[in-house]
């Protein structure tokens, strides 16, 4: 089986290509490695430098025929696309309709999407299903659930099977260590806090502690990126079975706060990290779980190193080195 991975030199992508790779698939990635890095391609897989603007490139690639994609290339700071979302129109949306209509031009019918839960917005109620109002409140959100629509309109008039994936909180790293990209400037709690136990920041701030949580600090739904990774080949499994397009959320059903993920941090770490408490980030919810019902159901998948143990100890493998 041919899989082209389209932003596959990323944190999560790199991720997916390994394990594509290690079930004995033939994976090429295409990545215009802004935010990935070549540390994270595997000399077993090929990899094509493409950008997703470059349509006529795009058609050129998909011409060397494959049996899927896996779409995983977008920008995606909630935050900055508030104040540039020209830049998040161009990047998720167009270049997903490049990556469209050069897919169905080169006969592949199979497309799997890394969606957000930031489709949901502020939560109605807790955990999360998909039958949640879909109301984004940033602009990042807002194109992730307007691709959703365009692959619907895909499916219906072009024949096109998507899995649609609604990422939760990604977090984690390659339990054997094999991959070792770290993401630059992160903004995301894990990586933070591990700049900070390896030295390479002052102190965490903690976004708030008076939210209506267990102690008052945001409460996220951590997924480990191998389970992400998994889910993606029971969600090519399942189109490929039962020919029929799927949306599903990607969380282990768990919520996490804050002062968890930093108490363990400091016992796995052995260092202090510092932590200040500052007031909240604007637009942040108090607690945002998945239901994970649906993906347990019809692709027969569970988190197996979401826990937070493993979430930590297997970033500090990373940091620490
Ligand atoms: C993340 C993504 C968002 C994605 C969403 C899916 C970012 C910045 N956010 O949102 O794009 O759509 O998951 O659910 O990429 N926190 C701190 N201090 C920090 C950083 C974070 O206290 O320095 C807290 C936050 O307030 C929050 C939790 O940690 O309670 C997680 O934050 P973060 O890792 O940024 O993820 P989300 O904002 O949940």
């Amino acid at each position: 089986m041919k899989i082209l991975i389209i932003g596959g030199a990323g944190y999560i992508g790199s991720h997916v290509s390994r394990l594509f790779l290690d079930q004995g698939y033939d994976i090429t990635v295409y990545d215009n490695l802004s935010s990935g890095c070549r540390e994270n391609l595997f000399k077993e897989g090929e990899f094509i430098e493409g950008d997703i603007l470059d349509y006529p490139f795009l058609l050129e690639t998909m011409g060397k025929g494959f049996d899927a994609l896996v779409h995983l290339a977008a920008l995606k700071a909630a935050g900055e696309s508030m104040t540039a979302p020209e830049k998040y129109s161009v990047n998720n949306i167009c270049g997903t309709i490049n990556i469209l209509n050069a897919a169905v031009n080169s006969d592949i019918r199979r497309f799997i999407f890394s969606s957000s839960a930031a489709v949901y917005g502020e939560p109605d109620y807790l955990p999360i299903d998909e039958n949640h109002p879909t109301r984004p409140e940033n602009y990042y959100g807002f194109t992730k659930l307007e691709i959703e629509r365009l692959l619907s309109w895909y499916d219906t008039l072009k024949g096109l099977k998507y899995a649609s994936l609604r990422y939760f909180n990604a977090a984690g790293y390659d339990v054997d260590g094999r991959i070792r990209g770290m993401e630059r400037n992160p903004a995301n709690l894990l990586p933070v806090i591990m700049e900070v136990a390896a030295g390479k920041r002052e102190k965490l701030k903690v976004f708030g502690n008076d939210f209506p949580t267990k102690d008052g600090t945001g409460v996220r739904d951590y997924i480990h990126v191998t389970d992400l990774a998994s889910a993606h080949m029971k969600a090519f499994e399942y189109i490929q079975n039962t020919g029929e397009s799927i949306t599903v959320n990607l969380g282990s059903g768990e919520g996490l706060s804050v002062m968890e993920i930093l108490e363990t941090a400091r016992s796995i770490t052995g260092k202090p990290i510092p932590a200040e408490i500052t007031g909240r980030r604007s637009g942040d919810p108090a607690e945002l779980v998945a239901s994970a019902q649906k993906a347990r159901e019809l692709l027969s998948w569970t988190a197996e190193f979401s826990d937070v143990e493993t979430l930590v100890s297997s970033s500090w493998k990373i940091y620490s080195y």
